[in-house]
């Protein structure tokens, strides 16, 4: 996947970019990251990229043609790319999502700054618009790494160990269940007996039950009749 990052600020990026699972995707040739400051695609003097708001106010906004002329000439470069615009009135981001994206080819992330955008670039290109969360960054830059690092670890062949990635939470039973390591007993806390019995299929049937119980408890919201159903089943056999 090729994933394009348009910012004001490459240099904020770079370090984290090269850290973790997004540094192993990127050796491995499963993800390429270009960073992309569209400043480059000024045209005046002052390599302006934000201008005072029609009909006042405070801030400044973004003007359309620096993030138009880069759009263009990437696309022109590398193909069509699915254009995410990063905003905090855009759709929540959420697993599923990320999912989705794994998919693509080629995604383009453009960060916002100061007041936001000009309108006009957002209804002049086809942009799929994903907010973080509701809440309000300076930046668009975290909300892309937000992004980028959600669908590297989706990207086959990133992870060590691809059944981590489908049992976490919100994939398709809710939350995680608990983890425990070494020691087994520390501050007189004793991991429970069942992990370490090896019956694999009383671990299961406990690692379910924990997450149905963790996902009633803390994401009621995310509990649906199959979660209910399951709950029912656990009580049932008495895991
Ligand atoms: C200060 S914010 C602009 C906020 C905008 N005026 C508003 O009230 O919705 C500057 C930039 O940070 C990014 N940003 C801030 N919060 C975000 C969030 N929750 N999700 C995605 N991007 C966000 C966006 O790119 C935005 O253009």
């Amino acid at each position: 996947m090729l994933l394009c990052i348009l910012t004001l600020f490459p240099e904020a990026l770079q370090p984290y970019l090269g850290t973790s699972i997004l540094g192993i995707a990127q050796a491995k040739g499963a993800l390429v990251v270009r960073l992309v400051d569209f400043r480059d695609f000024t045209r005046d003097r002052h390599r302006s990229v934000d201008d005072r708001p029609f009909g006042g106010g405070p801030g400044m906004v973004l003007k359309p043609e620096p993030i138009f002329d880069c759009v263009g000439w990437l696309e022109r470069r590398y193909g069509a790319f699915h254009k995410i615009l990063l905003t905090p009135d855009g759709v929540p981001f959420r697993q599923e999502k990320a999912r989705r994206l794994v998919e693509k080819d080629r995604i383009l992330l453009c960060c916002g700054r100061y007041e936001g955008f000009d309108e006009r670039i957002r209804e002049e290109l086809e942009w799929d618009d994903i907010s973080i969360g509701d809440f309000v960054l300076s930046g668009g830059e975290l909300p892309a790494l937000c992004v980028t690092e959600a669908i590297s670890r989706l990207l086959p062949g990133v992870l060590g160990d691809e059944r981590s990635a489908e049992t976490e939470s919100f994939e398709a039973e809710g939350l995680d269940h608990p983890h425990y390591t070494r020691p087994r007993v520390w501050r007189g806390r004793e991991v429970p007996d069942v992990l370490t019995g090896g019956d694999h299929v009383r671990i299961d049937a406990w690692r379910a039950k924990r997450r149905t119980e963790r996902t009633l408890d803390r994401r009621p919201d995310l509990t649906n009749e199959q979660t209910n159903e399951r709950k029912n089943d656990c009580e049932d056999q008495g895991s």
